[in-house]
């Protein structure tokens, strides 16, 4: 079987689970529903409610039964160069990346012109905070995190712009941890085109205790998504 096709067959198996078990629309005291498409006029919201929504949702939230992580506090460089590295082969190409060869399979037809588009529509989505479903020792997370993590991405985990390290705070805290593991396991950033993800995967091997890594999730889900 060859990479497209182990592709495509993963996306399928997600769009079954999406018909399968999708949850019931809730409707507000007007009459809309409340997954109404956020800023219709804007350029990107055609391209983002027919390729983007059935798993990132209307307001960018993600759903965790689909690994899709929250969109919303990403920065826009950093949104290009994922659909960008999605779309040529440098994310989401290891076998073994299974959600990560879902999105890039969800990414393959996209042009640059699209990606621009895709780019301005989700940077314009109110930024949501994700609900917190990770526990741990915070205190210890801070800890690391100030330690280990923050010259990157931040005292506050705010990102870095000049380094192109993103945002840490407002992502979902079991994303934060899977991604976490993908570097460290050798699946995300080790494409020799993916100078901003070998950062990680150098980096990775520093935590292999999941407990430590937990904290940092947990830490990192207290912190506000906004300057
Ligand atoms: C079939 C479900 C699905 C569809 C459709 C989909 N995505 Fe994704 N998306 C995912 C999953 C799963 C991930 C997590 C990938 C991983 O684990 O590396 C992801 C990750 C991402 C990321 C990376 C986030 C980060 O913090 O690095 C971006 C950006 C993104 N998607 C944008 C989009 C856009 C824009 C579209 C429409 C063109 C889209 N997605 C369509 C499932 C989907
Ligand atoms: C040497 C700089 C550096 C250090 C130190 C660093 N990071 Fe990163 N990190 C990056 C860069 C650059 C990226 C963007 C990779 C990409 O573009 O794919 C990144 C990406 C990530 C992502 C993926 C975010 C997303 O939206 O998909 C996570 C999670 C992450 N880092 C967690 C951590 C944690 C936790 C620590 C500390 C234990 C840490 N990083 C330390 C540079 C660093």
């Amino acid at each position: 079987m060859n990479n497209k096709t182990t592709r495509w067959m993963a996306l399928i198996a997600v769009a079954l689970t999406l018909w399968g078990c999708g949850e019931p629309k809730n409707t507000t005291h007007s009459g809309q529903t409340s997954d109404a498409l956020i800023n219709p006029q804007h350029a990107g919201a055609g391209d983002y409610a027919a390729q983007c929504l059935s798993c990132h949702g209307t307001q960018g939230l993600g759903q965790e039964a689909l690994q899709a992580p929250a969109l919303t506090s990403l920065d826009p460089v950093y949104i290009a160069r994922q659909l960008r590295h999605f779309r040529d082969g440098v994310r989401g190409a290891h076998p073994e990346d299974t959600h990560g060869s879902i999105m890039a399979a969800s990414s393959a037809g996209l042009s640059d012109a699209s990606i621009a588009d895709l780019t301005g529509y989700i940077d314009a989505l109110p930024n949501v905070l994700p609900a917190a479903t990770i526990k741990g020792d915070v205190a210890q997370g801070k800890d690391y995190h100030l330690n280990l993590c923050s010259a990157c991405h931040g005292s506050n985990a705010l990102g870095n712009v000049a380094l192109e390290a993103p945002a840490l705070a407002g992502l979902n805290d079991w994303y934060v941890l899977a991604q976490y593991e993908k570097f460290r396991g050798g699946l995300r950033g080790a494409h020799a085109d993916d100078r901003w993800g070998v950062q990680m995967v150098r980096l990775a091997p520093a935590i292999t205790d999941t407990d430590i890594l937990e904290s940092i999730a947990a830490y990192l889900a207290t912190l506000p998504s906004e300057a």
